[in-house]
């Protein structure tokens, strides 16, 4: 574990960021998507916030990815709210089905076999069934509802508990995927309404769907991920999404020595382009830093400075022309609150924001703080 370097989680960032996401959704209830250490930012320390300091009138569920992630937050933080498990429960399993009716964990049921094994093994337990509108992901197919009628039927289970699709293409302004999966879901809401199939609750927007205020009715809840972290998951120039990056990745400066144009540094013998100053860091991609940071320009103190050579595993060199004492005893921020800092980062490192959080590993310690 790293003393130096660390990821610092706010909650009141996380907390302005859930509460304008509910505005902006049309304060329909929402389901926080927690999966994959709650985006890089620490599953226990987030959902525990979330369960604690939310009523269900804001947000009554947690959506996380797989079963282990759903026992983790049930048996270890012990989170009160619903949860949805959307990919990964092994169904067949009776282990399984025994977790997730002992702990009241709900599966995100996507496909007919696993359809079939609820019906027989889940008697009286919420079904929540998501189809397939074009990700060809997960998800039932439109072509299947007929089956599917038909068995919820032959079990009397005409009161589904969440219908749900998810978008492909929601982080593109105009894309038409977005425009045809609204339409085949609600082809099949109409159909399953026709056949006397009712439900109590839906949900479709994830981030980028409500960052374009795409209109669907009837919907009773959202999904976010990305956007309750922060950065803005439409990928255009506009801010659609004016959201505060909830962590600050800090570290300090190690070590540092004076260069002259023409040195060399690190593996490969980057060039040096001025006479200046190396900084030493404490992280590396053994943290989660892309290799891709290389020539990243940004600032510490006000100064500018950009990573030089190549990023090792575990130190990563910036330069600069030249660094009082005073600063370089100062900790260094790869990223703070400020969104656009981050989208450049993003830009340079050539991915999405989603890959910068989750490659952050677990030497990099997570801290809570209440306050920025
Ligand atoms: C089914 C489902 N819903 C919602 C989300 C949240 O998406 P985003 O992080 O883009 O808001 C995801 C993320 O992949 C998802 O798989």
């Amino acid at each position: 574990m790293r003393q130096r370097s660390v990821l610092k989680v706010y909650a009141d960032r996380l907390e302005n960021n859930l509460k304008n996401t509910f505005e902006l959704g049309g304060r329909k209830k929402l389901i926080p998507m927690l999966k994959a250490n709650a985006y890089g930012h620490d599953l226990s320390l987030v959902s525990h916030f979330i369960d604690k300091n939310f009523d269900d009138s804001m947000i009554d569920t947690l959506g996380v990815a797989c079963i282990g992630e759903a026992e983790f937050l049930r048996k270890v933080v012990k989170v009160q709210k619903r949860i949805f498990v959307f990919s990964d429960f092994q169904i067949e399993e009776k282990k399984n089905q025994e977790l997730m009716q002992d702990f009241g964990v709900i599966p995100v049921i996507s496909n007919l076999d696993n359809l079939k094994i609820f019906l027989n093994s889940f008697e009286k337990f919420p079904l929540v069934l998501k189809f397939n509108t074009g990700m060809n992901r997960l998800g039932i197919n439109s072509e299947e509802l007929p089956e599917v009628i038909k068995l919820l039927k032959k079990n009397n289970k005409l009161q589904l508990e969440h219908v749900m699709s998810h978008f492909a293409c929601s982080y593109l302004v105009g894309h038409e995927m977005n425009q045809k999966q609204m339409k085949s879901f609600e082809s099949i809401l109409s159909t399953l309404k026709s056949s006397g199939i009712e439900w109590k609750e839906s949900s479709f927007f994830n981030s980028g769907a409500l960052e374009q205020r795409f209109q669907f009715d009837n919907l009773t809840h959202h999904r976010p991920g990305l956007m309750l972290y922060g950065p803005q998951s439409t990928m255009t120039n506009k801010t659609l999404w004016d959201g505060e990056i909830v962590s600050d990745f800090e570290t300090d400066i190690l070590d540092s020595r004076n260069v002259k144009r023409g040195e060399f540094v690190g593996y490969g013998a980057t060039e040096v382009p001025a006479d200046g100053r190396l900084l030493v860091l404490p992280v590396g991609y053994g943290d989660g830093l892309l290799p891709r940071l290389q020539n990243f320009e940004t600032q510490h103190q006000g100064q500018s400075l950009k990573f030089l050579g190549r990023i090792n595993m575990d130190l990563a060199s910036l330069w600069v022309s030249s660094i009082s004492l005073e600063d370089q005893n100062k900790p260094f921020k790869l990223w703070d609150s400020n969104q656009n800092h981050f989208k450049n980062l993003v830009k340079h490192l050539g991915t999405h924001p989603y890959d910068v959080f989750c490659s952050i590993t677990s030497r990099v310690p997570r801290k809570f703080l209440l306050k920025s």
